[in-house]
């Protein structure tokens, strides 16, 4: 008898550890929590993937990562947009020639330069700067400046270098506002 009971609970203890009813409620438990504990570290790396490298995954990122080496700017000028500060557009574009006085540019902060040209009004300085003048391209080369924008850089760089000249206003359009924004200035042609 204690031959065959012998075997038969060696048997039984090698079949299962699982001997006492608490260490089946652990497995219980642990059958259920594991895979849900799994499931949520698969959820959250896919829901949560896009959050290691926001910026390179975004719209702009992507656009500017495929777009193609040339392209040609349609610039629509009835298209809403958004006017840049006479500092930004300073800082993009006029700066090249103007922080250093390429080219005989009247240099940011040389008083006398700026108060040589700013004479004529800014009216007058708005006129040359669209169409060019000497070394400057039209637009100081960026054809897509609106008139606003480019009289608030020239006030931003005249500003800089002592003058005191008055931001013309923006109108609902975006558009200078009217001609008599610029006509204070104006009045100071001789
Ligand atoms: C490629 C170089 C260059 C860039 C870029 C440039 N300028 Fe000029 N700018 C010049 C030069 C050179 C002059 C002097 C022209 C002259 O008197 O012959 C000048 C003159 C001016 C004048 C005085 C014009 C006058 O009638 O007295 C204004 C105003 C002006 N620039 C505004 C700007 C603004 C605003 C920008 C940016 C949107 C800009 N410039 C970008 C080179 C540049």
């Amino acid at each position: 008898m204690s031959q065959t009971s012998a075997p038969a609970s060696e048997v039984d203890e090698h079949a299962s550890f699982i001997k006492t009813p608490q260490q089946l409620i652990v497995v219980v438990l642990l059958a259920f929590l594991v895979p849900i504990f799994g499931i949520a570290l698969v959820l959250q790396m896919v829901v949560g993937g896009h959050h290691a490298e926001p910026e390179s995954l975004s719209p702009e990122a992507v656009s500017a990562r495929i777009q193609p080496v040339g392209r040609v700017e349609v610039v629509d000028a009835n298209a809403p947009r958004v006017l840049r500060s006479g500092e930004e557009i300073v800082k993009i574009t006029c700066s090249a020639c103007h922080a250093a006085g390429v080219a005989g540019a009247p240099k940011i902060g040389d008083k006398a330069a700026w108060g040589q040209h700013a004479k004529e009004g800014l009216d007058h300085l708005l006129q040359s700067a669209i169409k060019g003048k000497g070394a400057m391209p039209p637009r100081g080369g960026l054809p897509d400046l609106s008139d606003l924008e480019l009289a608030r850089a020239i006030v931003y760089m005249a500003n800089q270098s002592g003058m005191n000249l008055k931001e013309p206003a923006a109108s609902a359009d975006g558009t200078i506002a009217s001609a008599a924004a610029a006509k204070p200035e104006g009045k100071k042609r001789k």
